[in-house]
């Protein structure tokens, strides 16, 4: 039952945009949202991390903006649309693995503050979008706002910093102290949120807090928002 994939839109767009901070468990429920609904995937935090290691790789000085952003534009960058394929490619060179390491989660927002940088992956964005025939779920930071605002589902995961923390600990397994851990995405998310505003949900965005779900209940919480958002609700007189 829970594998079956339901079929919504049939022949329609259905772009569902999910944004929301590190530790929300954003990417493995858009993952399998995804797998549910049949629909394509894209992981933007990957591109953004994907960017990070290639001007680390390169030499590229993060607070040079016009490097970054040149470095964004020229950037080879491959990475799957079907969710359970996971990969990231750069200049053909499989960084899947590498760009989950602590020394781009602590550099990547240097280069996610840079806003030519940003521009540039935005519209490759949404030419990945275009190219899924619009049926794909997308989550980043700042899909319901910038990339997708015209979004079939518009959705912010959040999560208290509590159970936030205690799912990157898991994540890393558990090789950080809790403070470290706690310090870095917080900084991280503090310096995001400099650019974009994923703490609080935009008009017409449905809320999903998964504070207290597992896994599966925050795949059904949000299959339901979406469910939600794309049906038609009646005019209250
Ligand atoms: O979700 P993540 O941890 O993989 O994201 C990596 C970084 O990229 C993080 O610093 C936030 C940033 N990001 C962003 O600014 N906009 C997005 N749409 C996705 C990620």
């Amino acid at each position: 039952m829970e594998n079956n994939i339901i079929t919504l839109r049939q022949g329609k767009p259905l772009v569902i945009a999910i944004d929301g901070p590190s530790g929300s468990g954003k990417s493995s429920v858009s993952r399998k949202v995804a797998e549910r609904l049949g629909l394509s995937y894209l992981d933007t935090g990957a591109m953004y991390r994907a960017l990070t290691w290639h001007c680390l790789d390169a030499g590229t000085d993060l607070s040079d903006a016009v490097a970054v952003e040149a470095a964004a534009r020229n950037l080879e960058l491959e990475q799957n649309s079907r969710p359970g394929t996971e990969f990231v490619r750069v200049f053909g060179h499989d960084v899947t693995e590498e760009i989950r390491r602590p020394e781009i989660s602590s550099a990547v927002s240097a280069v996610a503050t840079t806003l030519g940088a940003r521009a540039e992956l935005v519209r490759r964005q949404r030419a990945l979008i275009a190219a899924a025939h619009r049926r794909i779920v997308v989550e980043g930071r700042d899909i319901t706002t910038v990339v997708a605002p015209d979004a079939e589902a518009r959705l912010l995961l959040t999560a208290s910093e509590e159970a936030r923390m205690a799912r990157r600990g898991l994540q890393l397994g558990g090789t950080q102290s809790a403070e470290q851990l706690a310090a870095q995405v917080l900084a991280r998310d503090a310096k995001d949120s400099t650019v974009v505003e994923f703490q609080r949900a935009a008009d017409g965005v449905a809320t999903v807090d998964s504070s207290h779900l597992d896994f599966n209940q925050t795949v059904d919480a949000v299959l339901a928002a979406v469910l939600d958002a794309i049906s038609p609700h009646p005019i209250h007189a």
